[in-house]
Order: structure tokens, then sequence, then C-alpha cells
């Protein structure tokens, strides 16, 4: 351990929802910036204080690499980085004019004007899951197989033209891919099995390009002369993982937060004009996607009071810049009416998510529906014993049994 080493070992294990790990709090305290390790030993760059967190997203000397040396990942063993370096990256994963070129042709179908006419079908695709639940007989439901899950698979299955009736298939792969405890020889298999599932799918589109995301996108290439097989099966490959796990544990989560602090609940079913605004604060006061957001120096780079070398890895940490006392005041009290908009659950920059405004969406019109339909919704077990991601990338609940 070098002299500037905090001891703080990655990933770190969050078991409850209701504040971040103490150690967060502590690095912050020290400084914005500071050097932890990874469990495998690699030393990175930490990024804790919320305006430190965006100057690093923003700055184009931090790569998002991921085939690049010093890159900070976690549970990779030789042979996923041989992979990893042998194939073409996702967009995620690219920096400069080829992140653009990558994102430009895809923009367009998640403004949120574009969006606005979705919102009818996913309103119906929301009472169709609550229809479902309310004519069970069975107490209690678990809300993550019976609305979390299917609302944003169902969703990005529409808007992909995914069949809905793999969802089994992809929701199962994903959700290997993201746990942490997961083998790299386990993880290499599901994401393998579901390349080739978007492979195949993706060649079939090309044959007959239908009305759907990649159906346009397909026509719009061709006509352009610039179709690319291989682009587009990582682009839908990148859309479909990244865009139902995540919106999923956010609806779980949501759900917890709204129900554990009854009088922010009753804020928003009083006024649903307030449903936007709390949907910001639970983005926050959750921040799912922690530690998705990685770098690596390109060159030197004095930031933040440290001076961070070429080649070495920083993580931005979302959850501990979104509880930053000096950007939101009282950060532990979950409070709807904050105005928490610039937050980094979303992460900042060029990376900034793609799906932001569908995943706001989704959020708004599961929350405001399912309060209103159900008002007597309650948690059918104490909070402490519900089975929380503690072991997964993207933060959220195994399970969560309601009743009403
Ligand atoms: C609550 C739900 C979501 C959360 C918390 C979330 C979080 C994030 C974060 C933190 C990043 C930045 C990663 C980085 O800087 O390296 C990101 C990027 C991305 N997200 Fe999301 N996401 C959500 C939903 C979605 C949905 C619904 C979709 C797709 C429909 C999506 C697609 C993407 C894509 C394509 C990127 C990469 C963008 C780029 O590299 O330019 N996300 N997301």
């Amino acid at each position: 351990m070098t002299k500037s080493d905090t001891g703080l070992r990655l990933p770190v294990e969050r078991g409850c929802p209701f504040a971040p790990p103490a150690e967060y709090e502590r690095l912050r305290e020290q400084a914005p910036i500071s050097k932890v390790r990874l469990v495998s030993g690699t030393e990175v760059w930490w990024v804790s204080g919320h305006e430190e967190g965006r100057a690093v997203l923003a700055d184009n000397r931090f790569s998002s690499d991921r085939r690049k040396d010093g890159f900070p990942l976690f549970n990779v063993d030789a042979e996923t980085l041989h992979q990893l370096r042998s194939q073409p990256p996702l967009m995620v994963g690219m920096d400069g004019a080829e992140h653009a070129a990558a994102r430009r042709p895809v923009i367009g179908e998640f403004t949120v004007k574009r969006l606005a006419a979705l919102r009818p079908r996913i309103q119906a695709i929301v009472d169709h899951f609550i229809d479902d639940l309310l004519a069970t007989d069975q107490r209690p439901v678990d809300l993550v197989q019976a609305l979390s899950l299917p609302v944003p698979s169902l969703v990005i299955s529409e808007l992909l033209g995914v069949p809905y009736t793999d969802h089994d298939f992809f929701q199962s792969c994903t959700a290997v891919a993201v746990r942490r405890t997961s083998s790299p020889q386990d993880r290499r298999r599901a994401l393998a099995e579901l390349r080739a599932y978007i492979d195949d799918l993706i060649t079939r589109k090309e044959a007959e390009p239908g009305d759907d995301l990649f159906g346009r996108q397909i026509t719009r290439h061709r006509q352009e002369g610039t179709l690319d097989h291989a682009g587009l099966v990582s682009l839908a490959f990148l859309l479909l993982t990244a865009g139902h796990e995540t919106t999923a544990n956010m609806i779980s989560l949501g759900v917890i937060g709204l129900l554990t602090h009854p009088e922010q609940l009753a804020l928003i079913t009083a006024d649903p004009g307030r449903t936007p605004m709390a949907v910001e604060e639970l983005l926050r006061y959750f921040a799912i996607a922690d530690t998705v957001a990685g770098r690596v120096a390109t060159e030197d780079v004095r930031i933040g009071g440290v001076s961070i070398k070429a080649g070495e890895g920083v993580i931005v940490s979302g959850l501990s810049a979104n509880w930053d006392p000096a950007v939101f005041k009282n950060p532990a009290e979950l409070d709807v009416e904050r105005g928490a908009r610039h937050h980094l659950a979303f992460g900042f920059g060029p990376h900034q998510c793609l799906g932001q405004n569908l995943a706001r969406m989704e959020l708004q019109i599961v929350f405001d529906t399912l309060f209103r339909r159900i008002p007597t919704l309650r948690l059918a077990a104490p909070v402490e014993d519900l089975p929380f991601k503690t072991d997964a990338v993207i933060y959220g609940a195994y399970e969560l049994p309601v009743t009403w």
C-alpha cells in the first residue's frame, strides 16, 4: 500500500439502500479525489466530490476505452480481457469522434419529443401489468417479477423490435452479466449467448427492416451507404442490456423509497405534477449505477487538488457525488421537492445516459399509476429483510414482496 492509499477496497458492499457505505463519507470528507484499490490490488483514483465528478466526466483527457491499460475493470480474467481487446468496443467504451459517430444516429430516437409519442403505449403497458397484479388472489406478490422487470423489458423490446417472448432469455443473460459474484466464465458465456441471439436478430431485420428503432437504423444506414452489421449488433446489445435492468432496479427502489417515506409519497399522490421532481430525487438518492463511470487518463491531469498520471484509472462514484452535502443539503433526507436534477445518476458529459428520458418517463408513469390504482400498497416484509443486490454492478432488490 502506498502512503496515499486510503485503505478502501472496491467494490464496497452496499448493504442498505438508505445510506452509502460509511467509507464513502469518510473518503469524501478527507478529499474529493483519493486513491483506493480494486480488490485485484490495482490502485485507482476514486472521485467522491460532485464538482470533481462532473469535471472528470466532461474532460476528454479521460478515456472510456476499456481496452486501454489502466482502465479500472472489476472481476475480469485474462480470457475476458483478451476478448474485450479483440472485439470492437460498444458506444459506452468509445472516445471522441468515434463515440460521436456511433451516438449521433440514435440520439433522435431518445429525445423528449420523440418519446412523448410512446407515452400512451407505456401507460397501457403499465396498466396491463397492474391489471394482472390486481387480478391475482395471491398475497404477497413479488413486485420485481410482477412489475419492475416486465415493464422496462416490454418497453425496450417494442422500441427495439426484439420479441418480448424472449424476455426470460435476455433478462437472465443480463442478470448473470451484472452480478459481481458470477464467475468470469459464466459471465462470458451469458454475454456470448446474448450477442449471438442479437446477431441473428439483426440479420433477420436487415432482410426485412420493420418500423422499429433497428428497422429505421438499417434503412438510414443503407441510404447513407454506411450499413455496418457489427456496429448495429453492438448498439442493439448495449441498448437491450442497459435498457431494462437499470430501470427495473429503479422502479423497485423507488417503490421502497416512497413506501418507507409515506409523507413524501403523500406529496406526489396529492399532486402528480410533483412526480417528475420526485423521480429526480429518487435517482439521486439511490444512484443505482454507482461505479459504472470508469475512465483512464490519457495524459497527466491536475484536477481536484491531485495529479492524475497518464494511464491511471479513475472511478467517478455517482452515489458519493449524489450525497455530496456541498451540493445537496441534508443528502440523507429523501425530499421529493428538492429539485435534484443535477444529480449524477445518469453520468455527465458525452457519455451521459442515452436512455435517460425513456427511463424518466417509465418511472413517472409507474409511480403515478401504481399508487393511484393501489393506494393501500405496502411492503409485506420489513425493509431490512429484503434481499438487496449487494453483489451486483447495478444496485437494486432481487425480490420485493408487497401486499394491499
Ligand atoms: C434508471 C435507469 C438508468 C440509469 C441509472 C442509467 C445510468 C447510466 C449511466 C451512469 C451511464 C453513463 C456511463 C458512463 O459515463 O460511462 C449510462 C450510459 C448509457 N445508458 Fe443508461 N441508465 C439508465 C437507463 C437506460 C436506458 C433505459 C437505456 C436505453 C434505452 C440506457 C442506455 C444507455 C446507453 C446507450 C449509455 C451509453 C451512452 C454513451 O456512451 O454515449 N440507459 N447510463
